[in-house]
């Protein structure tokens, strides 16, 4: 044997090695994946096929798993570049890099203030892309769900973009959408953006079709954190956008993901928008989340 498969060999050994069974959520985007601990670290081989069936599905889930926080830093980290929340909580002493999505308060109680401080998540949105630099990809786990599961849905942008008739797609391809937090604050009914927020986090357009960097695909990048197409007729682009919603979100192409305890979710937020239902019982049920983002590229 050669130096370099012993080196194979052992590099293998040093994880936890699977065979990873993939079963599509829906026709179009999404799989569960089964076979694996996301609780141990992983061989290189499992982290290359979960690589490849993320691009591939552009949303993955893992059920049944135990993963302390330090075993999602360690996950999460082997898609790149983790990125810390900018709002840090009261649960983020140990993990800076863990945010927690929670109805909790201080206390470890249920309060429904609590979860409708960022009701922008109950709008279809792509993570954090009123920023320059927005995140790639973010992870759930579920910690504590409410009986009735609360959904979270998702739409891949690929698809949107895909089954738009030709003229439209050209019409769009060169349109740049302005993605703005304080617009954002604005659209979901929420308290105005402060001075600090629209400092760190100023208007920003980006290409209204952003071509993803790792399969080179055209998607559409919009969501309720925007305010107006660049150059368009405020009334005219509104039109433009709300069409392009009900396009993106039609009944048949949403993948509504019904949570349970110790899922955890990951998805791309440069393909798929999401949306978070808000029907369960905020006030006396429990719910928490552990969320970790991947820093992502200045979309082109
Ligand atoms: C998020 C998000 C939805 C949910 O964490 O980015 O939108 O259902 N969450 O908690
Ligand atoms: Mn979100």
């Amino acid at each position: 044997m050669s130096s370099s498969h012993v080196l194979a060999s052992n590099s293998v050994a040093a994880g936890h090695q699977t065979s990873l069974n993939i079963e599509p959520l829906s026709d179009i985007f999404g799989a569960e994946i089964s076979g694996v601990d996301l609780g141990q670290p992983l061989a290189e081989q499992s982290i290359a096929d979960i690589k490849a069936a993320f691009r591939d599905h552009q949303l993955l889930l893992f059920r049944d798993q135990e993963i302390p926080r330090a075993a999602q830093v360690r996950f999460t980290g082997y898609f790149g570049q983790l990125e810390m929340p900018i709002n840090r909580d009261y649960w983020g002493k140990d993990f800076p890099e863990i945010h927690t999505v929670s109805n909790l308060d201080a206390d470890g109680n249920p309060k429904a203030a609590q979860a409708l401080a960022n009701p922008g998540n109950f709008f279809w949105h792509t993570d954090g892309s009123y920023l320059k630099v927005p995140p790639a990809c973010s992870l759930l786990y579920a910690v504590e769900i409410p009986s009735s599961g609360r959904n979270t849905s998702f739409v891949s942008t690929y698809h949107a973009y895909e089954t738009l008739a030709r003229e439209t797609q050209e019409k769009l391809d060169n349109l740049r959408l302005v993605h703005s937090w304080a617009q954002s604050r604005i659209n979901s009914g929420s308290r105005p953006a402060t001075e600090e927020e629209l400092q760190k986090a100023p208007p920003i357009p980006h290409p209204l079709v952003r071509t993803h960097p790792d399969t080179g695909r055209k998607a559409l990048y919009m969501g309720n954190h925007t305010s107006h197409i660049e150059g368009m007729d405020a009334e005219e682009s509104r039109i433009l956008l709300d069409e392009l919603l009900r396009h993106a979100t039609r009944a048949d192409v949403v993948y509504e993901h019904k949570w349970r305890p110790r899922d955890l979710v990951m998805w791309d937020n440069r393909c798929l928008m999401h949306c978070a239902s808000t029907e369960f019982d905020m006030e006396n049920e429990r719910r928490l989340l552990h969320r970790t983002v991947l820093s992502g590229t200045v979309p082109v």
